[in-house]
């Protein structure tokens, strides 16, 4: 048995696409165990580029078995799409190698018209930035136990009266918000077709995880968004409405915590954040601008123009606590090429003294000054590297220096968009490929 869970350890964005398509190419199944189409993965292939936002990153991988968990909130028309687009590429077998759960909840089109109403409704400083996907709305339809889960595509007729009863409870919110509450009728008329082609992948997948794992396969556990975005341990209420930790895996993909053997934790060697909420270590110079540009930081689902910063290593310490994380994918390094130095906050100083654990609840407090380390930058390029020794010098110290800070090796580092452009120093389905 083995089972690795891929978890994003800033503000999302970190490069878990390429991350899990790498390691999956030894895994037998992929999980996806939180979140929704908020999540944007970039897998390039060739020169090829495809974003998926709730396909499990594995999908392109012929021979995986591809699952979306109980965990996820499910966008019916977004998923139909993304098969479509798969099979338009080539991927004909793609329904073969898929399962959704019958337990996952599906998000209908007046979650997103909440979702955005409500975005828009408020004032800039309480609007949270969210990718109005309809996420929230439907985690809370979930919790409220008015949710609509996907397993009700199997009979139209209870899932009319469901609806009803989701729309009913909705209706004083829309109404408040200035829209006008659909007809569940008109809602499950449109639904009816993908019903038709999704039914048939519908399952118990904690039985296929479990299954899986009892026959000795490798399970890869896949993240969305990230540990700071996470409902509970992220800077609330800034965050998404899942529970995006490693944690959650287990609850998301229906497996005992007791069978996950490891935690991969993917940080970008700078940070990003898109929406809104506290970025301590935000750049608002040119260094900021490098950060964007060298490094495409435009969001996968929305386009918006990324927040760019230093990397925050009480953030990545904290990461490392509430997750367990094993080892680190350390991604984008080659984005710092060019910059004639790199600051890396270690610590923080607060009205109350220095501190190095993150003030998580605290990031927004006046007086809060990230404390920085500067290290030396380099000018070539990284992207054929494949073994640490072939970085630059200074390259190789930022690895080192992270990886002691962090207090977690790294396991993997990306020195390119490409699945090649990688140097793997550990890989948890294999072993360890090279000891930095
Ligand atoms: P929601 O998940 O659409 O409700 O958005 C809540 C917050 O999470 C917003 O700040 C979004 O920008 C952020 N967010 C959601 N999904 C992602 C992601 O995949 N990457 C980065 N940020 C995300």
């Amino acid at each position: 048995m083995s089972s690795v869970v891929i978890v994003g350890a800033q503000w999302g964005d970190e490069g878990k696409g390429k991350i899990v398509d790498i390691y999956t190419e030894f895994a037998d199944v992929v999980i996806r165990y939180a979140g929704g189409p908020n999540a944007g993965h970039t897998l390039v292939i060739g020169d090829d580029k495809l974003v998926v936002r709730l396909l499990p990153s594995g999908i392109l991988r012929p021979g995986t078995l591809c699952v979306l968990g109980q965990g996820m909130v499910v966008d019916p028309t977004v998923l139909v799409g993304e098969i479509d687009e798969l099979k338009r590429r080539g991927h004909d077998d793609i329904e073969a190698r898929l399962a959704i759960s019958d337990r996952s909840h599906l998000i209908l089109p007046y979650h997103i018209q909440i979702d955005t109403l409500r975005e828009s409704s408020l004032p800039k400083e309480r609007a949270l930035g969210t990718t109005k996907k309809g996420i929230g709305p439907a985690y809370e339809d979930k919790v409220r136990r008015t949710g609509i889960r996907a397993g009700e595509l199997r009979d139209l007729k209870q899932l009319t009266g469901s609806v009803e009863a989701s729309l009913e409870a909705w209706a004083p919110v829309i109404t408040a918000l200035g829209g006008s509450v659909p007809v569940a009728k008109d809602i499950v008329a449109e639904l009816a077709p993908l019903a038709q082609r999704l039914v048939p992948m519908l399952t118990d997948t904690s039985r296929v995880a479990h299954d899986a794992l009892k026959h000795n396969k490798r399970v890869m556990l896949e993240g969305a968004q990230g540990t700071l975005l996470d409902i509970d341990h992220g800077t609330y209420p800034f965050v998404t409405s899942s529970s995006a930790v490693a944690g959650g895996a287990a609850i998301g993909a229906g497996i005992g915590p007791n069978r996950i053997d490891t935690v991969i934790g993917i940080t970008k060697a700078y940070a990003t954040r898109v929406g809104s909420g506290p970025f301590p270590t935000e750049l608002d110079d040119e260094a900021g601008a490098h950060l964007r540009n060298v490094g495409v930081e435009f969001g996968s689902v929305t386009g918006r123009p990324r927040r760019t910063g230093w990397l925050d290593l009480p953030a990545l310490r904290y990461a490392s606590r509430v997750n367990g994380i094993d080892g680190l994918a350390l991604t984008k390094l080659d984005v710092l090429t060019g910059l004639p130095q790199i600051k890396v906050c270690v610590a923080y100083d607060t009205p109350a003294g220095r501190v190095t654990d993150l003030p998580i609840d605290q990031l927004d407090t006046p007086g809060l000054t990230p404390v920085y380390e500067v290290l030396e930058g380099w000018d070539e390029p990284l992207a054929s590297a494949r073994v640490l020794d072939q970085l630059p010098r200074a390259a190789r110290a930022y690895v080192r220096f992270l990886e002691e800070a962090a207090e977690a090796p790294v396991f993997l580092v990306s020195v390119g968009p490409r699945r090649a452009e990688t140097i793997v120093l550990h890989n948890p389905f294999v072993g360890r490929a090279e000891t930095p």
